[in-house]
């Protein structure tokens, strides 16, 4: 197994290269091939991995904590309730203590800042598995899942349909250091943030990859084999609901919608979904409809990640 992932931080795609999500990605292929023939890796036996919620979660939650166990290792669930991060003790001397014990941190946060200190604090792995401009976890879930339908990325186009959130973010960069084209069709003020958008370009100069953004949801589909949409509402922008449902009404991934795209088209949506907003029933539980490959990949891609780096 590769050295060059041993030890490292996974707080953003920005900091792996193709070959290395490449990778993660095949790693995760062989697993799931195992654990349907029910064969056990005890790559990580007594090891252990601190998870940190500030926000709720299901997907995250099961997959960390199961996909530990299947290893051999296991996990400890730390609500924001109980340890309350940076308020009962600071973000870097929770990270010096939990270093002391266990043998990763993965992390769900507000600001990404404070995945940024927990890795700054802790000698031990930090991984990202969601922040307010990242979801790296979800990326590789996401990129499996599309390798799985389509194929090769190098050629082909996905669209990116609604909020330029952290999910987009993750996506965007993933998708470019493997080849994969993204267009982006969002409100105006939702675009994602520049910086992501400029790394993305950069690394898809290197792949074929194209990032071009668009107000259109039409005009992002058109030729797409796969469409991505998430929320409207990510989690700490509760109070802006209402603003963001007028926004993003034209924007709502639908039959008519996805018809305009590849009629293969894979849709994909990282979950939970909010159905009869960025998405209808028909899309979500329909034949184009890849949502529960994507979540179940989760736990492959991340037990994936956990023996690479723990
Ligand atoms: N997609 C995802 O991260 O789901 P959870 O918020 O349930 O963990
Ligand atoms: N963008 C969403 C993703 C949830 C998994 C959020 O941050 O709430």
């Amino acid at each position: 197994m590769s050295r060059t992932l041993r030890g490292r931080d996974y707080l953003s795609l920005a900091d792996f290269s193709g070959e290395e999500i490449r990778e993660i990605l095949a790693l995760a292929v062989t697993f799931k091939r195992d654990q349907r023939s029910g064969h056990d890796h005890g790559l990580l036996r007594g090891k252990s991995l601190a998870m940190i919620f500030e926000k709720p979660s299901l997907r995250t939650r099961v997959t960390f904590e199961l996909g530990m166990r299947q290893l051999g290792g296991h996990a400890v669930v730390l609500g924001s309730a109980e340890i309350q991060l940076g308020v009962r003790e600071s973000v870097a001397d929770v990270a010096a203590n939990l270093e002391r014990w266990v043998d990763g941190i993965m992390a769900r946060t507000f600001e990404h800042a404070t995945v940024e200190a927990l890795a700054a604090g802790a000698r031990v792995p930090v991984i990202n598995g969601l922040s307010g401009l990242e979801h790296p976890c979800q990326a590789l879930a996401d990129l499996l899942t599309v390798q799985e339908k389509i194929g090769d990325f190098a050629g082909s186009a996905a669209a990116w349909v609604g909020d330029g959130n952290n999910v987009c973010h993750s996506f965007l960069l993933g998708a470019a250091k493997l080849g994969l084209s993204v267009h982006v069709a969002t409100p105006e003020g939702y675009a994602p943030d520049p910086t992501v958008v400029a790394a993305a370009r950069t690394a898809g100069e290197q792949t074929g990859a194209v990032v071009r953004l668009t107000h259109g949801p039409y005009e992002a589909v058109a030729g797409a084999k796969v469409i991505y949409t998430d929320v409207w509402t990510s989690m700490g922008q509760e109070a802006e609901k209402a603003a963001r449902a007028r926004a993003f009404a034209p924007f709502q991934v639908d039959g008519k919608l996805v018809a305009a795209a590849d009629p293969e088209v894979v849709v994909l949506h990282c979950l939970p979904a909010h159905r009869g907003e960025e998405i209808t029933s028909d899309v979500l539980d329909g034949p184009h409809s890849a949502v529960l490959d994507q979540a179940e990949n989760r736990l492959h891609a991340q037990k994936a990640l956990l023996a690479l780096l723990l």
